[in-house]
């Protein structure tokens, strides 16, 4: 494999404090994310995973540590150019997709692109191919509210994917699909991992997703813990 670094976290800590009471959820967690690895972060619910995704992509702040993305501390930028960071190198697939309502799912997947000053044209020639990858050109002018929630899933890895990023975060990104819709979506990783060696952190609970990833590792009292390599 390529060794090169895409991500590292060292020595990162989240606590919650709402003034009342204390949440620590991680806890002096350590890792890297290597260019073209497939990684699986598995966990309990509320063991962490969403907080710990949020902080690796910049879009949530540790208590201590950092998150270096290739070879910049993001949270050393400040929030307009962290944005624009985070177009340039990640793709995010929220667990709640996060799609905008009012767009939409062929506007939704050409967003990113028009942000990064892209020609409507081409942003929409771009998206469109996207979303026939995910299986969902006849869905392409519907807004969210009127996908299924698997849908709704798909056309947020297509959001995710449509600006070619070096690594994507994926929060659970099938964990609405039935286990055909999600081997087809594990298919277009896959094939997006080996031809454009994007990679990929997946949260999932899908112990089979889990099992077709280079590595995974298992978030417990707040770090991280090698399941297989
Ligand atoms: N904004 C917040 N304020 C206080 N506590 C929070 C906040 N966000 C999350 N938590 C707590 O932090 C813990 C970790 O939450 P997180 O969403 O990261 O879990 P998770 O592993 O993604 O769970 P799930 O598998 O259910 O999605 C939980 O106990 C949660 O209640
Ligand atoms: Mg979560």
């Amino acid at each position: 494999m390529n060794k090169d670094i895409i991500i590292e976290c060292q020595q990162i800590e989240k606590i919650y404090d709402d003034g009342a009471s204390q949440v620590q959820v991680l806890k002096s967690l350590d890792l890297t994310v290597y260019k073209g690895e497939r990684l699986a972060i598995i966990g309990q619910s509320g063991s962490g995973k969403s907080t710990l995704l949020h902080l690796l992509g910049g879009l949530d702040q540790p208590s201590n540590g950092k998150v270096i993305v290739h070879g910049t501390d993001i949270h050393q930028l400040n929030v307009k150019k962290q944005g624009e960071f985070r177009n340039q190198y990640l793709g995010f697939v929220y667990q709640f997709h996060h799609l905008l309502a009012e767009f939409t799912a062929l506007e939704n997947v050409a967003m990113p692109l028009l942000i990064r000053g892209n020609k409507p044209a081409l942003a929409t020639k771009k998206a469109l191919e996207l979303i026939d990858r995910v299986g969902l050109v006849d869905r392409q002018s519907h807004k969210p509210g009127e996908l299924s929630g698997g849908e709704r899933q798909r056309i947020s890895l297509a959001r995710a994917l449509v600006t070619n990023p070096t690594c994507v975060l994926a929060d659970e990104p099938t964990g609405n699909l039935d286990q055909q819709t999600a081997d087809e979506t594990y298919g277009l990783i896959l094939e997006l991992n080996k031809s454009l060696d994007t990679s990929f952190v997946i949260v999932t609970h899908d112990r089979k997703l889990a099992a077709r990833m280079d590595r995974t590792l298992k978030l417990m009292n707040g770090h991280l813990e090698t399941v297989s390599d």
